[in-house]
């Protein structure tokens, strides 16, 4: 991450250290025959990831001044969807990859049945977490949390866009159809995370249109990036196998546009999602540092 801005590296390594202290309380091992599965998750959630949409939860949610327990709960469950989908994309029937944050995968550690149940735990726990009253103290606040983080993690958004991507490798899409599977697999829980800071935030609906221009540019311009690492980037920085896109016939933007084009459409949106945030002021620099950081990562 050398290339991110103090104050971005600072609010990562934060943000960081808050998920693994949530993750290790929310998932002590119990000592009956439940013990693989909580090791699984821990493994998984514990010690890795940029947790960049808990970041995005904390910078969009510190707009507007929002109690620091909140963002963590909430940060907290939308990064356990995520690591749940990485546990099942990672799985032999996915990508079956065996590396990811720089560790064995799940199922390589434990096996595929308790990588599977591991990823169910996650997912159900990112929803208990949400429901709890520490995580916001209106009820309304916390089923908005929950609809929203709903609809991004099925069949309209990181799920449906998942099925969208297998089927990638078998049928060619347009790049109309690329876009809209990148937006649904990795967009949908980018701009799922902007949302739920102006959830916590209590931003009513039309004023989030800044925001949501921003996440959804953000979003794209991730993906993109997610493939040109995969296509370029060092996998011992990335802490995965990467090559795997070309190999699997797989249509993406780069499969579509080629490595410069696409490099200069992610620069194109990284540009246009700043600019979304014009009625901002430098309060919203990390959310701006991060926007930039999306393509200067290695990992
Ligand atoms: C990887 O996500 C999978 C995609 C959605 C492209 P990240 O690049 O955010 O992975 P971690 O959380 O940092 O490991
Ligand atoms: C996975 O996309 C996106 C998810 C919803 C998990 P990829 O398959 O491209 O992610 P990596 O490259 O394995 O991290
Ligand atoms: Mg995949
Ligand atoms: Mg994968
Ligand atoms: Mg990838």
């Amino acid at each position: 991450m050398a290339e991110a801005s103090p104050a971005l590296l600072s609010a990562l390594r934060e943000v960081s250290e808050e998920i693994d202290r949530q993750f290790d309380a929310l998932l002590p091992v119990p000592d009956d025959a439940r013990a693989n599965l909580y090791k699984a998750m821990r493994h998984a959630a514990i010690g890795g990831g940029k947790r960049l949409r808990p970041l995005l939860v904390s910078a969009t949610a510190r707009l507007f001044g929002v109690d620091r327990v909140c963002i963590a709960r909430t940060g907290t469950a939308i990064e356990a969807i995520h690591v749940y989908s990485l546990i099942h994309d990672d799985l032999p029937a996915m990508d079956d990859d065996d590396m990811r944050r720089g560790k064995p995968t799940v199922h390589r550690v434990f096996d595929e049945a308790t990588a599977i149940l591991a990823g169910d735990c996650l997912h159900a726990l990112a929803f208990e977490i949400l429901a709890e009253d520490e995580t916001h103290g209106d009820p309304f606040v916390r089923v908005e949390l929950i609809g929203a983080l709903a609809h991004a993690s099925g069949p309209s958004g990181m799920a449906g866009g998942q099925m969208m991507d297998l089927e990638a490798e078998k049928s060619s899409f347009d790049l109309a159809t690329v876009t809209r599977l990148q937006a649904m697999k990795t967009g949908a829980l980018i701009a799922c995370a902007v949302e739920m800071g102006a959830i916590l935030g209590r931003v009513p609906v039309e004023g989030r249109t800044g925001l949501r221009g921003y996440a959804r540019d953000v979003g794209l311009a991730f993906q993109i990036a997610d493939d040109l690492l995969d296509a370029e980037g060092d996998e011992a920085l990335a802490g995965k196998k990467l090559r795997k896109d070309g190999d699997a016939g797989k249509e993406t933007f780069l499969s579509l546009l080629g490595v410069d084009r696409a490099r200069e459409q992610a620069h194109l949106l990284v540009d246009q999602a700043i600019e979304h945030l014009h009625q901002y002021g430098p309060e919203a620099d990390v959310l701006r540092d991060i926007a930039r950081y999306t393509l200067e990562r290695d990992q």
